[in-house]
């Protein structure tokens, strides 16, 4: 393999920020661990440590595959990214369900059993990871811009009340008193719901919440605007807590369905000069910017092949599908940044 030529990322990137990336089970074979180990600091299970892989039934907890990240994990040396305790999707059901079988409601005895399976969740989570986990994202996608309290209506929302963010948090510390505890969206680049993001998280703060850190999803397209993204890491880096990108990917497809029979070398180009621009970006904000993380290792396993659609050209990560680096990798990863130091 031609990895030991490349420049590490983590060391890169060392002076700003830790460099993270998401691993499923797929990942953990040759190869792919060798670019693991090699660029990235942190490590986040691509769909392990969801509610619905930990806690399939009420009571059975399961941590086989996040445990096999895990160890891959602390044989190179690297923490864990917690995601994600709280969640309305990848969620089983029993967890909306009162013990007749119907839908929790906003009552005050429904509302004391969801809180008690929060804790007994969040409880085991912590407890079974200890401190290899640096961060827990407390919750995920819990704001909706439409709604006047900003807040979406999931089965959290609407059983556990208004104020439920901050009880989660007050949890989370409990249960994990030295973690950085996040508060994770997707779009946050988008005007409008960075402005629902960050009034939420203002009221947040100011009731006394434990928020540490406010993560930003950022699955982007060529099309988003680079500006857009500076314009939220400027408007958080104000709030007087940390921020992380969590799951960072660039699609080059230029609609949700389209699909091509193979990758069109000019996007490649341009998706290098996104990703420049993108780091560059994350370099000016390294202030409070504590970890950026990809959304998978190389294209040949990201979900955007075959989300929302199938699309087998998709390749929106830093290495191609035979493991090798991209033109996106050169793009922030070349002497131009060490001569920026
Ligand atoms: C995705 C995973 O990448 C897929 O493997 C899985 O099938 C669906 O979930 N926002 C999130 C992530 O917070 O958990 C999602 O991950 C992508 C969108």
């Amino acid at each position: 393999m031609s990895a030991p030529l490349l420049p590490s990322l983590r060391e890169a990137y060392q002076p700003y920020f830790d460099v993270g990336v998401a691993v499923d089970l797929r990942d953990l074979v040759p190869g792919y661990t060798d670019l693991l180990a090699e660029h990235y600091s942190s490590v986040t299970a691509e769909n392990a440590m969801k509610p619905a892989w930990i806690q399939p039934e009420e009571g059975r907890f399961v941590f086989d595959e996040a445990d096999a990240v895990a160890a891959v994990a602390a044989n190179n040396g690297q923490r864990l990214y917690g995601h994600t305790m709280i969640w309305h999707h990848q969620t089983p059901a029993w967890m909306f369900l009162g013990p007749d079988g119907l839908p929790l409601t906003a009552s005050a005895a429904d509302r004391r059993l969801l809180y008690q399976r929060a804790e007994r969740h969040l409880a085991a989570l912590a407890d079974h990871f200890g401190d290899q986990v640096w961060a827990w994202e407390v919750a995920n996608e819990t704001v909706d811009e439409d709604e006047p309290d900003g807040l979406r209506r999931t089965p959290w929302r609407m059983v556990l009340g208004e104020d439920y963010l901050l009880q989660l948090f007050r949890i989370a510390r409990q249960v994990a008193p030295r973690a950085c505890l996040v508060l994770n969206d997707f779009e946050t680049e988008r005007p409008a719901k960075r402005e629902a993001f960050a009034r939420v998280l203002r009221r947040l703060l100011d009731s006394g919440a434990d928020v540490d850190a406010v993560g930003h999803q950022m699955h982007l397209t060529l099309s988003s605007p680079t500006e857009e993204v500076e314009a939220t890491l400027e408007t958080f880096s104000h709030l007087g807590i940390d921020q992380v990108v969590t799951e960072l990917d660039v699609s080059i497809s230029r609609t949700p369905d389209e699909s091509l029979p193979r990758v069109p070398a000019q996007r490649l180009v341009e998706q290098a000069e996104y990703y420049a621009r993108l780091f560059s970006a994350f370099r000016s904000q390294s202030r409070t910017l504590r970890c950026v993380t990809l959304w998978g290792l190389a294209d040949s396993h990201s979900w955007l092949r075959y989300w929302p659609a199938i699309r087998l050209h998709e390749a929106p990560l830093l290495f191609d599908d035979r493991l090798q680096p991209k033109d996106a990798f050169w793009g922030i990863a070349t002497p131009a940044d060490v001569r920026e130091r």
